[in-house]
């Protein structure tokens, strides 16, 4: 993931306090809107650090080693919107974790043809919607594919992660993918697949997006 110095500046912005922003929507119909964002700001501390280099979503996580250290962590790849009733899908793999203390990752099934877009795994299945995994290829053509279960954009992982990462040359597309990561933990160890309660919109593509914001505005704000 790459941003621009523009757009990474009003990621940090976004979690922050803006006085002039509050300033000017107090006293206003709007000022509701202001406690279930100091709500978010509240629920903790936000740091960032910039990939500056486009080398793959396994670089990407070996980037944040430094803010992390040594604890298991999540990671929510914010083009995957995933919305449920009841605990959201990371909450759900955190309970998953108490029980498993090895990296998860969310998966979901996919047509046959849309493999190449995904992480796809194989393994054993544990009990219902959850597989130890025993394979994984990143971005496979539906023949080399060894199920039809793709990882979706939410993972819990251990912190062995980030020496299997630098030891980890580049993969599809020219990355270093968490995939070939997570392979690597998997053959060593133990990585989970979870089918999660829910439903993910792909928001990296326009109808995925587009069918993303009818759901929400039909969903949760149509009554409102
Ligand atoms: C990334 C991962 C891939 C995963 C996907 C989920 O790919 O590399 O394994 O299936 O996210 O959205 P990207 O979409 O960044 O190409």
């Amino acid at each position: 993931m790459r941003w621009s110095p523009v757009a990474a500046s009003a990621i940090a912005d976004h979690f922050d306090i803006s006085y002039e922003l509050e300033h000017q929507i107090s006293g206003t119909g709007k000022e509701a809107a202001l406690a279930s964002i100091r709500n978010v700001l509240d629920k903790g501390i936000f740091t960032m650090v910039r990939q500056r280099e486009m080398k793959g979503l396994g670089h990407a996580i070996l980037t944040g080693e430094a803010l992390i250290g040594h604890e298991p962590f999540g990671v929510l790849l914010s083009d995957d919107l995933c919305l449920n009733e009841g605990p959201g899908v990371l909450a759900q793999m955190a309970e998953l974790y108490k029980q498993f203390r090895c990296s998860i990752v969310a998966i979901q099934e996919v047509p046959a043809d849309e493999t190449h877009k995904y992480g796809v795994i194989g393994g054993k299945s544990l009990k219902e919607g959850i597989y130890s995994v025993e394979e994984m290829v990143e971005k496979p053509q539906p023949q080399d594919a060894p199920s039809n279960l793709a990882i979706i954009g939410r993972y819990i992982l251990t912190p062995d992660i980030f020496d299997i990462l630098r030891n980890t040359g580049p993969g599809a597309n020219g990355e270093i993918q968490i995939t070939d990561a997570l392979q690597t933990q998997a053959r060593n160890g133990c990585v989970i697949a979870y089918k999660f309660k829910g439903r993910r919109f792909d928001c990296g593509s326009v109808p995925g997006f587009v069918e993303a914001t009818n759901f929400v505005y039909e969903n949760y704000y149509q009554n409102s």
